[in-house]
């Protein structure tokens, strides 16, 4: 079975845990080479390609905190994802050349994320919330066309998750990005998913709208049956 994932829409992967969700990101993202099949980005063919080019072809994932430079600041974290995004041509940010322009883009995107009171903590000393949306805000800064979030609320504190899903909806909402979301909660999949795809020892088993796959009999037993939240 293959899946095809749309601009402006968000599809939630679901399934239990082992299912092989974290490895279907990795496949699309290029940490791991596919064994078989391919994986397509805007029609061209990437299955052989590195992530780092992934990378710059559109396809953004937040990766849980390997990509922080934990001696810096949060603000630098995000200033050197401003940079990186201008260096690499691909936006008006090419035409910048002050400083000051980097730091307020920077700024723009912890705002984006409520971190705007933690600018200049050191990212190894925030919490794991903390960090988590930091990477979010790394992730914006690189201003990816696919975005990809593999549990992004994990692991934070009740009053942090909203800010997070909020992002994410608004995310979906610019109409024009891809928005691939592995998810654990059903409320959550609920609310933000045009689609559902769901995965089953490591097996692409069902698709569809929400309601339709959440009412499936493999759902409610393979997934809903073990569910963690
Ligand atoms: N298609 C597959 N064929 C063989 N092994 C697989 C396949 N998919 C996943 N695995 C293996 O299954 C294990 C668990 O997979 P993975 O971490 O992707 O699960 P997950 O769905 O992300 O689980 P969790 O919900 O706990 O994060 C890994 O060791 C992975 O290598
Ligand atoms: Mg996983």
């Amino acid at each position: 079975m293959s899946c095809e994932f749309q601009p402006g829409t968000l599809t939630a992967i679901v399934g239990p845990n082992g299912a092989g969700k974290t490895t279907y990101f990795n496949l699309i993202s290029g940490q791991l080479p596919a064994s078989s099949g391919q994986v397509l980005l805007f029609g061209e063919d990437i299955t052989r390609m590195g992530a780092p080019h992934r990378t710059k072809r559109g396809i953004g994932r937040a990766f849980q905190l390997t990509n922080l430079f934990p001696r810096l600041s949060v603000l630098e974290n995000v200033r050197l994802a401003v940079q990186a995004r201008a260096n690499a041509g691909k936006s008006l940010l090419v035409t910048w050349s002050s400083h000051v322009e980097l730091i307020r883009h920077a700024e723009q995107y912890l705002e984006r994320v409520a971190l705007t009171s933690k600018r200049d903590t050191i990212a190894a000393s925030l919490s794991h919330g903390d960090q988590r949306k930091l990477e979010v805000a790394i992730l914006l800064a690189l201003e990816p066309e696919v975005f990809m979030f593999d549990e992004p609320t994990a692991g934070m504190s009740v009053d942090e998750v909203p800010v997070i899903l909020d992002l994410i909806s608004h995310i979906k909402a610019q109409g024009n990005k891809t928005v691939l979301l592995v998810e654990h909660k059903m409320d959550v999949v609920r609310s933000l998913a045009d689609r559902i795809v769901v995965l089953h020892q490591g097996q692409l088993v069902a698709e569809g709208a929400p309601a339709e796959v959440i009412a499936m009999p493999i759902v409610q037993e393979a997934y809903l049956g073990v569910a963690r939240g």
